[in-house]
């Protein structure tokens, strides 16, 4: 089957569409359209939710016109779309419009968790590719959630650890803004911190060794706060340090955990989702460690365009957990969990 997916949560507006032929096979990519309204974002430091709004207003139509040029509307089994977590004006604007597009190419209509779309980015392969088996541990980590979640298989889903405070994807752009990287930081950061040494400045690894899988990032936020006021000029030396050691800690706790939670819960697979596990360290020592302590586990990274925000992890998602709903009963949520 072919679904058409629909993501505008946050900043971007995303279609994709997918092709799935059995749930225990990956599904493909058949197109996956994507505008961004960063560049003005990254003017004003962040994000103005009505203005992230009124550019998927315009953009819409023609992203979707672009993800299914090749096909042809009658090809398209199901429509899959974002209906949260995210900004409300945001999910509004897919929401709506995929509600539209059902009611008149008469496809139903699959509302999909974000969250669940960036671990379902996992499933999207070459078809001869294998498949994450289950029991899986998720580790999602973008700008809004840091969450490690065990699946059983598809329906059974536990979060066994989240952030209590800042996500590690908005530590990244928290600590980037303070050294003058425009938002989002967290690939300018990285890149950075493939100059600096990691060694000069001396961050905290919050909760690391706590009894528990849970994260805490805002008081590495201080104290690089604390440390970067002591500095009367950042040179570019000063900030490539920073970064390689605000980088590497940030990976250190994420990587010790998810190694430690895979452990305990005798996973089969590792999957990465959302957009700091582009980070190619995370990536690498988080491969490397599991191939020393956890031989027989797999781990998984999507490849970059669909760790950060997509709509063929939204469509992908739909297809193994193909929940569909009447349209009346599709509604936006601004704070769904899994
Ligand atoms: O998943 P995503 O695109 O949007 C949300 O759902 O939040 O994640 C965006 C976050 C931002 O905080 C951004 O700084 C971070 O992902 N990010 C990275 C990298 N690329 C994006 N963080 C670290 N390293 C990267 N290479
Ligand atoms: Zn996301």
């Amino acid at each position: 089957m072919i679904i058409l997916g629909i993501e505008t949560s946050c900043d971007e507006t995303g279609a994709a569409l997918i092709k799935g032929s059995a749930p225990d096979k990956p599904v493909t990519l058949l197109s996956n359209s994507l505008a961004t309204s960063l560049d003005l974002h990254a003017k004003t430091g962040g994000i103005i939710p009505e203005q992230a709004a009124r550019e998927q207003l315009k953009v819409i139509l023609p992203v979707i016109d672009d993800a299914i040029k090749d096909s042809t509307k009658d090809e398209i089994d199901a429509i899959a779309v974002t209906h949260g977590p995210g900004l409300i004006g945001s999910l509004l604007v897919g929401v709506e419009t995929a509600k539209t597009l059902s009611y008149i190419w008469k496809k139903p209509l699959i509302p999909v968790n974000h969250l669940y779309g960036h671990i379902y980015a996992n499933f999207i392969r070459d078809e001869s590719e294998e498949l994450p088996e289950l029991p899986a541990l998720a580790l999602v980590v973008s700008g809004g959630h840091t969450d490690l979640v065990l699946m059983k298989n598809h329906s059974e889903v536990t979060v066994i650890g989240s952030t209590r405070d800042d996500a590690a994807g908005e530590a990244f752009d928290k600590i980037g803004r303070l050294i003058g990287l425009s938002y989002p930081a967290g690939a300018k950061i990285a890149k950075h911190a493939k100059n600096g040494n990691p060694e000069i400045f001396d961050l905290p690894r919050p909760m690391k060794h706590a009894e528990n899988f849970d994260f805490s990032f805002s008081g590495l936020k201080t104290a690089a706060v604390n440390q970067v006021k002591k500095i009367e000029t950042i040179t570019d030396t000063i900030r490539d340090d920073l970064c390689a050691a605000v980088e590497n800690a940030i990976v250190d706790v994420l990587v010790h955990k998810t190694v430690q939670a895979a452990k305990k819960f005798e996973v089969t697979s590792v999957l990465l989702g959302g957009g700091v596990a582009a980070n190619e360290k995370l990536q690498k020592t988080l491969t490397n460690k599991a191939n020393e302590v956890l031989p027989k586990t797999k781990i998984f990274v999507p490849s970059k365009n669909l760790c950060t925000d997509n709509a063929a992890m939204i469509a992908a998602a739909a297809f193994y957990k193909p929940n569909q709903k009447s349209l009346h009963e599709i509604l936006v949520n601004p704070n769904l969990y899994y």
